[in-house]
């Protein structure tokens, strides 16, 4: 099995990510998030928004309708330019992208090709009643626009000013040709976005972009990607998406194979300029020190959840030797990112006095972290498990505990184990938590 094939099975045995709507034979680019998975994507997002919102004070939060009045998708070029080149085989009528040929026959059959057509990749949907007098509009193909339109609200609700960015997160949707390699090109999936405004000045807005670039790899390196693993790929100018003046994405060497996670980019006053001109609304900013009055350029860090994720899991995968040659496999996931910080275990589950101090703990432990509980099986067992799981700790009440008023605490990368009193407990997680 490959990297891909071994993260998709464990994600779905272990309630990381399920094939969407799964019992009707699914739906081609759509996932759904299990138990494990709802957490580690939330605690991404969590993270995200920690260091882009909350410890910053150059930058609000947003969180904007996913259904926007259809103008904003002309103004914004996504009805004319949000394309891919489609061909279609004139034998199996399978349809690729043109641009991930590398033959100019069918990869499935061989077949001839048709010449490519622009495939616009906006999901259309429509609001209303009565037949006939329905709104056409869009799903949003990408979050963006639902700040750019609100940037005078956000002038007029806050004391910002130039430089500042506006964050959002939330989901978006493309009618991919090519939905695949599992989560990586999904039609319906979430972006993690900043946008940044800065004075119309080449050199202040190219150190911006300078500065972002470090700010958003160096935010994937805390969180434990590898750096080796991580690189920036630079857009050639005919790869440049239509708003764009510079583009650079942050890659991830999944298996051998680059893969874009993040895009950060220049897009100049493209936004702003194009709303003013198609809403008639003045998208001016007025510089109160130099009583200068201009459109903003804008510096964009938008990054994919769902990649993310999936990267996340697959540089915390490991199999690993353990005595006896026996393989672990186990999720070395940051603590931070880690759905269940621990996992607490009655030695056995027929012994009452060892389930009710165990439950005891974990009900205790539950009011300040995510918490899981198992009383199946050996503990040898339930230790794979949850290392499988990425919990980074296994709390086990024994025979001992009842007599010492302490507990076994395991550490998921060491595997080593320790007696720690139950009184002092919490706080033991919550330290070792915290300096990882
Ligand atoms: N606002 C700019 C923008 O949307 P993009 O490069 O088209 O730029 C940004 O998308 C990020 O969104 C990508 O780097 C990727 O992580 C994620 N993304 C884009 N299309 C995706 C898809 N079909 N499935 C999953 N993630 C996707």
């Amino acid at each position: 099995m490959d990297m891909w094939e071994k993260i998709t099975s464990l994600a779905k045995r272990r309630g990381f990510i399920f094939p969407g709507s799964e019992i009707y034979g699914g739906l081609a680019g759509t996932w759904d998030y299990g138990p494990l998975g709802v957490e580690l994507k939330r605690n991404i997002k969590n993270e995200f928004w920690k260091s882009m919102v909350q410890e910053r004070s150059d930058v609000a939060g947003l969180d904007a309708a996913i259904i926007m009045n259809p103008k904003v998708w002309e103004a914004s070029g996504h009805l004319t330019s949000f394309s891919d080149p489609l061909v279609e085989c004139k034998k199996c009528h399978h349809r690729f992208r043109a641009d991930q040929l590398t033959e100019k026959k069918c990869p499935d059959c061989g077949g001839d090709l048709t010449e490519p057509k622009q495939f616009n990749l906006m999901v259309e949907t429509y609001l209303g009643v009565i037949e006939g007098e329905k709104l056409k509009t869009y799903l949003r193909g990408e979050i963006t626009q639902g700040v750019h339109v609100n940037f005078k609200n956000i002038l007029s609700s806050t004391r910002v000013k130039i430089p500042f960015g506006v964050a959002q997160i939330g989901k978006a949707f493309r009618n991919e040709i090519t939905p695949g390699g599992f989560t990586f090109r999904s039609r319906e999936f979430e972006q993690m976005e900043l946008q940044y405004y800065v004075k119309p000045d080449l050199k202040e807005s190219m150190e911006q972009f300078e500065y972002w670039k470090k700010e958003r790899m160096g935010w994937y390196v805390s969180l434990g990607m590898k750096k080796e693993n991580l690189r920036f790929k630079e857009h050639a100018k005919d790869e440049l998406a239509h708003y764009a003046k510079a583009a650079f994405d942050i890659e991830y060497n999944a298996e051998g194979e680059w893969k874009e996670m993040e895009g950060v980019h220049h897009r100049g006053d493209w936004d702003v300029r194009r709303h003013q001109e198609f809403s008639g609304e003045d998208m001016t900013y007025f510089d109160e020190e130099t009583k200068e009055k201009f459109l903003p350029h804008i510096i964009e860090t938008s990054g994919g959840v769902d990649r993310a994720t999936l990267f996340f899991l697959m540089n915390a995968y490991k199999e690993e030797k353990v005595k006896d040659g026996e393989i672990r496999t186990v999720l070395r996931l940051h603590p931070r990112l880690a759905p269940y910080k621990v996992a607490v275990f009655p030695l056995l589950a027929n012994k009452p006095e060892l389930v009710k101090t165990a439950k005891k703990i974990y009900d205790d432990l539950k009011k300040n972290m995510m918490v899981a509980w198992d009383d199946r099986g050996n503990i040898g067992k339930r230790y794979r498990a949850q290392d499988e799981a990425g919990t980074p700790f296994c709390v086990t009440v024994d025979f001992d505990s009842l007599e010492h008023d302490d507990v076994t605490v395991r550490d998921r990368d060491t595997m080593k184990q320790e007696r720690v009193k139950i009184g002092e407990l919490g706080t033991h997680l919550e330290e070792r938590l915290k300096q990882s």
